[in-house]
């Protein structure tokens, strides 16, 4: 597609922030700016300029924070003012350019790696963003917001434990830390079959009550810190689970039906902490969204592992 029609660069304010949607969530950002009334100054299906940001839109997989918009003469010009930054720097591939191929060469790169789990990460390059906006023009951001280059928050994955991919939801949010699971914690995880976050979980705290009208995965039931009800999540009584200090939710059901159960379950149980995962069977409904976000200390996320949903995550002090 051809979007030069929008290279109106001239007339962006000199400080501006660049967002790259998550992919095939082009619209769901879109859509968020638009109700946000945030003003969008250019967009392509690899990235928005809009104005300054105070947080990361839901929908953003990454957000570059006062992105400068660098003009170059020549080829050796661009090279020079990349390798001036004092990062190292991370390209992100906006329009397969050739130009870029070779300024690649030029300037020291963080590698590009799949992230090697473990909580916290290890990982602590400090880097410098940067794209090519056309033949004048390069976009760079000293301090992009994503932790990994790009929001890409791709995992070596355990192929051998896990029943499916779910566990990477429950990585990316240990592993960046969204929360933090003290050793002690006793946790219920609902919608849990087959047992990807079950066996995430055991991992992490002294014990799981793991709730599922399906059966767990055998690889994942035996284990001692787990314990298993094979019943309806919406039935269960809160009272039934006073030691429990985190509720996690990976059922399948609406957003309204969720927002029902999360209630119930800060009425009726000491559970400060919370981590579900809010289904859309069709577009992301902004206005359920609203009412997640009002409840107390908590924030809404789209992981790079969501697919069509986000999780929402309340961490209180127990
Ligand atoms: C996306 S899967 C969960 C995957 C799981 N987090 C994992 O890591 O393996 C959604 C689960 O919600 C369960 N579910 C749907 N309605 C439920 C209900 N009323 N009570 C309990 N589980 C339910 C389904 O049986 C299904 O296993």
């Amino acid at each position: 597609m051809d979007y030069s029609h929008q290279l109106h660069h001239k007339k962006w304010p000199l400080n501006f922030d660049l967002l790259i949607p998550f992919l095939k969530f082009n619209q769901e950002l879109e859509r968020e700016l638009l109700l946000n009334q945030t003003k969008v100054y250019f967009k392509s299906e690899k990235f928005i300029i809009c104005e300054n940001l105070n947080t990361k839109p839901i929908w953003a997989q990454d957000w570059w924070p006062n992105t400068r918009l660098v003009n170059y003469s020549t080829k050796s010009d661009a090279a020079r003012l990349l390798k001036s930054q004092k990062n190292l720097g991370v390209y992100y591939n906006s329009n397969s350019s050739a130009l870029a191929a070779n300024l690649r060469k030029e300037i020291r790169e963080v590698p590009t790696k799949r992230i090697q789990y473990s909580v916290p990460t290890k990982f602590n390059f400090k880097f410098f963003a940067w794209t090519i906006l056309d033949q004048e023009n390069l976009l760079i951001c000293d301090q992009p917001h994503s932790r990994f280059p790009l929001g890409w928050n791709e995992f070596n994955e355990d192929k051998s434990i896990p029943p499916n991919r779910a566990y990477l939801k429950l990585w990316e949010i240990l592993c960046l830390g969204y929360i933090s699971l003290n050793p002690s914690d006793i946790a219920i995880d609902l919608g849990s079959s087959p047992g990807g976050w079950t066996w995430a979980l055991s991992e992490q705290v002294a014990k799981v009550y793991s709730v599922d009208k399906a059966p767990l995965d055998p690889k994942i039931s035996g284990s001692p810190a787990i314990v298993s009800y094979e019943e309806d999540a919406f039935k269960l009584d809160p009272k039934n689970f006073k030691d429990a200090t985190w509720l996690f939710s990976d059922i399948i059901c609406t957003p309204e039906r969720l927002y029902q159960l999360v209630q119930t379950w800060m009425s009726q149980s000491p559970i400060k902490n919370f981590v579900c995962t809010i289904k859309f069977k069709g577009p992301c409904d902004f206005e359920i969204l609203k009412k997640f976000n009002l409840i107390e200390n908590s924030k809404i996320i789209h992981l790079y592992q969501n697919k069509n949903e986000v999780t929402w995550i309340k961490q209180g002090i127990q």
